[in-house]
């Protein structure tokens, strides 16, 4: 009988291996009465599934396209709250859900982990959903110039409108100019299974020498991050991004230390064998 019932919320979810590195880490603890499954939900059907996710999950975690629908239905914690978007939830009995984001501690603690120092830096990220929401705020706090570029212009301008002193919005052909120092896909352009497609456009070519990092981390090895190291830049994959988001989650549910290594050997396994 699994008493504690944990998930990711979101759509698609075909290339997520959430379930594999959260397994790996409530094995790690001889957790056997702990599961962690796919909950995947296509947007017009949230709300209706909502109800039944509260009543039968411990907590899950939420990805693209909810991050920021869930954050209007949770009691979200002081950073969740100023980012406006949320990643990890636990339940509760006759209350709110907790809402918290760990995507922000998940970027920061990779970016360390590679030794990179953006404070004060000028970088470009595109997207802005909830993912983008969490980079733009660590970047923030970070003192960097940011450029923000997204399909929907709304989205950017609602993001800016928080941050007037730091970001500004732009556009493709704008980015050249504006000589970032790194770059950050926030996008979900790329990931499994359409690893051709790039969110950098075929017609511009890509600025030399940038740091590019991806959050998309299956592939690995992006079209995006691909481009950047044709042009004499440096690809980091979102793989680290995933394991440190992960492991602030699982303490967040089980209040034990997350086995990191056993977690990323776990991710790092599924992806050499897909
Ligand atoms: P998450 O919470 O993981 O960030 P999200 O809020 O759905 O997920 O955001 C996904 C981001 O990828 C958005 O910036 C989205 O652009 P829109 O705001 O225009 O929807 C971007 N995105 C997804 N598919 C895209 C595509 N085919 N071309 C360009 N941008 C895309």
């Amino acid at each position: 009988m699994c008493k504690y019932r944990l998930g990711l919320l979101g759509w698609p979810l075909s290339h997520s291996l959430s379930p594999v590195m959260q397994r790996a880490a409530l094995d790690a603890y001889g957790l056997t009465d702990w599961i962690y499954e796919l909950i995947p939900t296509p947007p017009d059907e949230l709300a209706q599934a909502w109800p039944s996710i509260q009543s039968h999950y411990f907590g899950c975690n939420v990805t693209i396209p909810h991050k920021q629908t869930i954050a209007a239905w949770v009691q979200s914690d002081p950073l969740a709250n100023a980012v406006g978007a949320v990643n990890t939830i636990v339940f509760q009995e006759n209350d709110l859900p907790l809402g918290s984001n760990t995507d922000i501690l998940g970027l920061m603690g990779d970016l360390a982990c590679h030794g990179i120092d953006l404070r004060q830096k000028r970088v470009v990220i595109l997207g802005a959903g909830g993912a983008s929401r969490a980079a733009v705020y660590l970047l923030v706090y970070l003192g960097c110039k940011i450029m923000l570029i997204n399909r929907t212009l709304a989205r950017s301008k609602e993001i800016q409108s928080k941050y007037p002193e730091a970001v500004i919005l732009g556009k493709f052909e704008d980015v050249e100019d504006w000589q970032p120092q790194a770059m950050i896909n926030c996008t979900s352009v790329g990931m499994w299974p359409y690893i051709e497609d790039c969110p950098w456009p075929d017609s511009l070519a890509f600025p030399r020498g940038v740091l590019a990092y991806d959050m998309i981390y299956r592939p690995m090895q992006t079209a995006f991050l691909k481009k950047a190291e044709a042009a004499h830049g440096t690809g980091i994959s979102g793989i680290g991004m995933l394991v440190h988001q992960g492991a602030a989650a699982f303490t967040i549910w089980t209040k034990k230390p997350a086995p990191f290594e056993i977690m990323f050997k776990a991710v790092q396994n599924s992806l050499a064998n897909s």
